[in-house]
């Protein structure tokens, strides 16, 4: 059944208060509800139904009265009053049986909650929409030892807790946690001077895992606080780890719940990514406490109004805390890897969606990258100070609501009496635009032409032209650069921009910072790349030179079996021995595009990709700049070793990984000798990893591989890297059967969406395994969704997304895996995650 925006109706009902009691037991757990309803007086009917699904109604009361509602699978509708009543009701349902882990669920012996997005049904009967907003009361009985909800804590006793809180909130942003858990405490002092207590809680054990994090959260209040004036509103801040989450983390009201991936961080156990990441989604969920909770979306098709804008807030964060041009360049990877990747294949959809089946479906990478990028262009069309203006607007006029898109741009247009109409588009039309630019010079003018042009997605065949701002800024022969970067405000199909008053003809940057989320065509040359390489003062598009110099290069290789190009060698071998440039703006401008980035270059060029063969290009042209920089590497690896006590911080993380570069170079030449050094003197999981990677590449990992499993096998996290790394190493025609050997290893579990991805997640990740021609790779991942779909459709269904690529390849690829496509959809009992999943990847 399809859900549409263009549907939407208010609630008849509005939700005036809630109380809950939990009575907690592993497999029968009461929830005792009783709730305040009054006439929503902009709806226009007055039928009554709640959302439940997966529970058995014990007994049910209005004003007192035993009433006996029709039950369905999905809800119940009763007959009530004409005006305000109390609706009470007695549930049962079975946390240790929700392997969905959705709803109220078990995880390591611990109660925890997941409601968002239409968790909150499998708890108790419930509008449960965003748009209804009440004020909850929590009393949880139980016995354990630690019992958490939402809010500020109210009495407490024997075998019982209760909980308050103030602000009404949507019933996805409800949460519980029970079980024995230790704390890590922290207090932070807001703006206005009250103490608030910040408590992350762990099972016995993590304790020593907790205090990044802790240095996190505060460095995110503070942040908030003095970016956006946005100050925290309750006594008490908790965060909770559990080792068995389907996504990152929640930001539920006063008690944000986190993937123990997210959250729990050592140097011992964790890399410097690892460490980037949390203090990243802990920013994110702190964030949402104003753009998600204060402010929420009216219905689940607004997700990315917090979504794209929470993004956006923590890359802000990032990028202040660190190095703004490396989490701008780590971005943009991600979003071609991701974003760019579901924008043009069978599960494109608009930023904001007009339909859907499965809400869970729709926590994309459009809906939270490419929705934090619009974020950004309509930052970058109005202006730093209107973007202040608007927030402070937007806070301000809209605290207490649950909001649209329409809502937030009206906003925008209220500061600055800008039209915004075009600028809607983003919103709603799906795919990657085309930007194609050529330009000329003549007598002084410089000028640039453009085109756009938005290939049709799914249900769009028609792309009007969006208002696309085009940062661009000019160099001069000599590599100074001879115009500052301005805007260029794209809003026609074509369109023509002169830069006047030159001595001679400039070399463009275009797209710096990569304003806007479109694939830039140009034709241009390898000199000319490599002269941006050089001479770009943008740190972003610096970056794209080199790796558009590297691209074009290994698409030779694969194309036409050319040698490696000379001028990219020595153009890269140049930029990374350049002491001006961060050692981690080096690392990443000394990776090169990923087998998925090449695979789709083919595909837009009319080709059909082959990926062994993008396989062997990349490792030709690594075992070739392995060669061709073979002293700079050992001088590079030499000159950045810390010698300082560990610290995740971007200096010291950088030079580690500008020396693991290195060490990754140097391992194709010395067989491993130094990989095995470090692997036996690392002090920390940074190095210990990336020593142990080199060591697998170079076909030597079998000794270590033992050793780190002996080391690290009571550590959950650590394991799941130990199975990744094995299959994200193996060459293409080993992975599947690495994986697969894996799945029968006594440490893996399907039911922990962790170690499941670690496996086979890993395995869709690699393109020249999970796509070799033998068909295996797909045979099994299909095996192991089938599996799992009965157990978890949440995480098989996002594991889905690996077919989505299925069209770009040749006809015996796309026939097996057709066949596993269609076994999936044969299924018995398909759970309606995965069925639309599948569905859309067919239809294409
Ligand atoms: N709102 C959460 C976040 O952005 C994600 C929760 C998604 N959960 C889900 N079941 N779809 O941090
Ligand atoms: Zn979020």
């Amino acid at each position: 059944q399809t859900i549409h925006l263009a549907d939407y109706t208010p609630p008849n009902w509005l939700v005036t208060g809630v109380h809950l009691t939990f009575r907690l037991d592993p497999t029968r757990t009461r929830v005792l509800s009783r709730i305040g309803f009054a006439p929503n007086p902009d709806a226009k009917s007055r039928e009554f139904k709640l959302d439940g699904e997966k529970m058995t109604l014990i007994r049910a009361k209005i004003d007192g009265t035993e009433v006996t509602p029709h039950v369905t699978e999905t809800g119940l509708t009763c007959d009530v009053p004409d005006g305000p009543f109390t609706w009470e009701a007695e549930v049962e349902i079975n946390p240790s049986a929700n392997t969905a882990l959705e709803g109220l669920y078990m995880s390591s012996g611990m109660y925890c909650t997941q409601c968002e997005a239409e968790g909150f049904r499998k708890i108790t009967y419930y509008p449960d929409r965003p748009d209804v907003m009440a004020v909850f009361d929590v009393r949880i009985e139980g016995g354990e030892p630690v019992m958490l909800s939402n809010g500020n804590p109210g009495k407490m006793g024997d075998g019982f807790a209760e909980w308050h809180d103030p602000w009404p909130k949507p019933a996805y942003l409800f949460a519980l946690v029970a079980g024995r858990l230790v704390a890590h405490p922290g207090t932070f002092t807001t703006m206005s001077g009250r103490d608030v207590d910040l408590n992350i809680w762990v099972r016995p054990g993590d304790e020593g895992k907790c205090a990044f994090g802790m240095e996190a959260l505060k460095a995110s209040m503070r942040w908030d606080e003095e970016k956006y004036r946005r100050e925290y509103d309750l006594d008490l801040f908790n965060i909770v780890a559990v080792d068995d989450f389907n996504m990152g983390a929640m930001e539920n009201k006063g008690l944000n719940i986190f993937n123990s991936s997210c959250v729990l961080a050592s140097p011992e156990t964790s890399t410097d990514a690892n460490f980037e990441r949390i203090e990243a989604i802990i920013a994110h969920e702190y964030f949402h406490n104003w753009t998600g909770n204060r402010i929420t979306c009216r219905d689940w098709f607004q997700l990315c109004l917090k979504e794209g804008l929470t993004v956006f807030r923590d890359a802000q964060f990032t990028s202040d805390l660190r190095s703004a041009p490396v989490k701008r360049i780590e971005d943009v990877i991600t979003l071609r890897a991701r974003q760019f990747r579901e924008d043009n294949g069978p599960l494109a959809h608009p930023v904001r969606p007009s339909s859907f089946v499965e809400i869970n479906n729709f926590y994309t990478a459009t809906v939270y990258e490419k929705g934090a990028e619009l974020i950004g262009m309509l930052k970058t069309l109005v202006g730093d100070e209107a973007w202040s203006k608007a927030l402070a607007l937007y806070f301000d006029r809209h605290d207490g609501q649950a909001c649209t898109i329409e809502d937030w741009l009206r906003v925008f247009e209220d500061v600055t009496g800008r039209d915004l109409a075009q600028f809607k588009r983003w919103y709603e039309d799906a795919g990657t635009p085309r930007l194609s630019v050529t330009d000329s010079y003549k007598d002084g003018i410089y000028t640039l032409h453009f085109r756009q042009e938005t290939p049709p997605t799914p249900g769009q065949s028609e792309k009007p032209p969006r208002v696309i701002p085009i940062k661009v800024g000019l160099l001069g022969q000599d590599g100074k650069e001879v115009a500052e970067t301005r805007v260029l405000e794209m809003t026609e199909a074509e369109q023509s921009f002169e830069f006047t008053g030159l001595a001679a003809q400039p070399v463009p940057s275009i797209l710096r910072d990569f304003s806007a989320p479109v694939i830039l065509q140009r034709e241009t040359t390898n000199a000319e790349r490599a002269f941006l390489l050089a001479h770009d003062t943008d740190p972003f598009n610096k970056w794209e030179a080199g790796r558009a110099l590297a691209r074009e290069g290994l698409l030779a290789m694969i194309r036409s079996d050319a040698a490696p190009d000379a001028a990219y060698l020595e153009a890269s071998a140049t930029m990374a021995r350049d002491e001006s440039l961060d050692p981690a703006f080096r690392a990443l401008a000394l990776g090169l595009p990923s087998q998925d980035d090449l695979a789709q270059a083919i595909h837009d060029a009319g080709g059909t990709p082959d990926p062994q063969a993008i396989w062997d290009a990349l490792e030709a042209l690594k075992d070739a700049r392995a060669e061709a920089m073979e002293d700079t590497a050992r001088g590079l690896y030499d000159a950045h070793q810390v010698t300082a006590p560990y610290a995740p911080d971007a200096a010291q993380s950088g030079a580690r990984a500008l020396a693991n570069a290195a060490l990754a170079m140097i391992t194709r030449r010395d067989g491993g000798a130094a990989a095995q050094a470090q692997y036996d003197a690392a002090g920390n999981m940074t190095q210990q990893l990336a020593a142990l990677a080199c060591l697998l590449q170079a076909g030597k990992g079998d000794l270590a591989l033992g050793r780190f499993y002996d080391q690290w096998q009571d550590d959950r996290l650590v394991i799941d890297k130990w199975f990744s790394l094995q299959v994200g190493y193996a060459a293409p025609e080993d992975a599947a059967e690495v994986a697969e050997r894996l799945t029968q290893h006594p440490d893996f579990t399907m039911k922990n969406p962790n170690r499941f991805r670690a496996t086979l997640g890993a395995l869709a990740g690699s393109p020249a395994g999970f796509h070799h021609a033998s068909g295996k790779g797909y045979a099994l991942l299909a095996d192991w969704l089938i599996k799992l779909d009965p157990l978890n459709p949440q995480t098989t269904a996002r594991m889905c997304s690996a077919f989505e690529t299925w069209r770009r390849y040749d006809a015996d690829r796309q026939k097996l895996i057709e066949a596993q496509l269609r076994r999936i959809a044969g299924q018995e009992g398909l759970s309606r995650d995965t069925a639309e999943m599948v569905g859309r990847i067919l239809a294409s």
